[in-house]
């Protein structure tokens, strides 16, 4: 399996400096080098270019949407031809705007050639704002509902089909930070949530069991990564920290169940923030826990 590294260096999509350094903070912790010792084939397509932060208030309920339509534009292009070179994609931010446009291109992909989507989105947040009801005008925290074909024209359009992606084709886990706007949004649509309460009550391991059911061969799984799903204690490195996420044991887990499936299909890690990190911390973290994504186990008994 090859793997196509593509930077996204940008932080257009939130309202704290400093994301657009992420794709330098995971080479510098060692990700293409993990990758390797798993046997893997890395091409590192380097950062892609794109229009600097204007650094801006909102406009009708929206920060920097020129910026963010080109830098998604930019990232569709990159997504869509590693996979029509059969490699898999590995997109590293940038803030989370930027997984409208690789999620358009691997959801376009899927109908392409006809395979099923599922795509796993770890947040602390439903990223599922409008500029209606946005409290930030943020566009990192309206990629769901963008992808669902509820946004501006230019961010919801980059396939050849609109809305991108279903709401049966989405779960969301680790959520425990919802505008209000957001939550009926998520009700409308119907999408299947496995918030902070859930996870608590159930389990990961319930948890991820109901999220990766009815995944078969015919599956294209994409996992969404925004590093603040993970708990601030052991991830501070993120621009928009939210007390009380998944334990460092509970995110292997997650990550070692979805190696099992043998289905990953595409990645995005976003969100990284190195200038709010330590000593590159929670870099080094989600290059670890890449590794168990891509099969590295723990285990000394065979699996049962
Ligand atoms: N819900 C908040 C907003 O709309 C926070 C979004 C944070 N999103 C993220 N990808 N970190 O601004
Ligand atoms: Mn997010
Ligand atoms: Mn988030
Ligand atoms: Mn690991």
């Amino acid at each position: 399996k090859t793997i196509s590294l593509i930077g996204a260096p940008t932080d257009v999509g939130a309202s704290v400096r400093g994301a657009g350094m992420g794709p330098d903070a995971l080479r510098v912790a060692g990700l293409v080098e993990a990758l390797e010792a798993r046997s893997l084939t890395v091409i590192d397509h380097g950062n892609l270019h794109g229009p600097a932060n204007p650094w801006l208030e909102p406009v009708n309920g929206l920060r920097h949407l020129k910026e963010a339509i080109d830098w998604n534009q930019a990232v569709y292009n990159a997504v869509e031809a590693a996979l029509a070179a059969g490699q898999m994609p590995m997109m590293l931010g940038g803030d989370h705007c930027l997984a409208i446009g690789s999620i358009s291109a691997i959801a376009n992909h899927c109908r392409k050639v006809g395979k099923k989507l599922r795509v796993l989105w770890f947040d602390a947040h439903a990223d599922s704002n409008l500029s209606t009801i946005s409290p930030t005008g943020n566009i990192h925290g309206m990629p769901v509902a963008c992808l669902m074909g509820h946004g501006p024209k230019e961010l919801i359009s980059y396939g050849a089909h609109t809305p991108a992606m279903l709401p049966s084709e989405i779960r969301l886990i680790g959520i425990r930070s919802v505008d209000e706007g957001e939550r009926r949004f998520i009700h409308e649509m119907g999408m299947q949530v496995f918030d902070m309460r859930y996870i608590d009550e159930h389990g990961m391991r319930a948890v991820m069991t109901s999220a990766l059911e009815g995944i078969d061969a015919d599956t294209h799984l994409h996992v969404s990564f925004d590093l603040d799903c993970l708990d601030p204690a052991i991830a501070p490195g993120v621009g928009t920290a939210v007390l009380g996420g998944p334990t460092y044991r509970e995110a292997q887990l997650c990550m070692e169940m979805i190696a099992d499936t043998g289905m990953l299909a595409s990645l995005d890690v976003v969100e990284l923030n190195p200038a709010l990190d330590l000593r590159n911390q929670t870099a080094v973290l989600a290059v670890d826990l890449i590794e168990s994504l891509f099969g590295k186990s723990t285990l000394v008994r065979l699996k049962d």
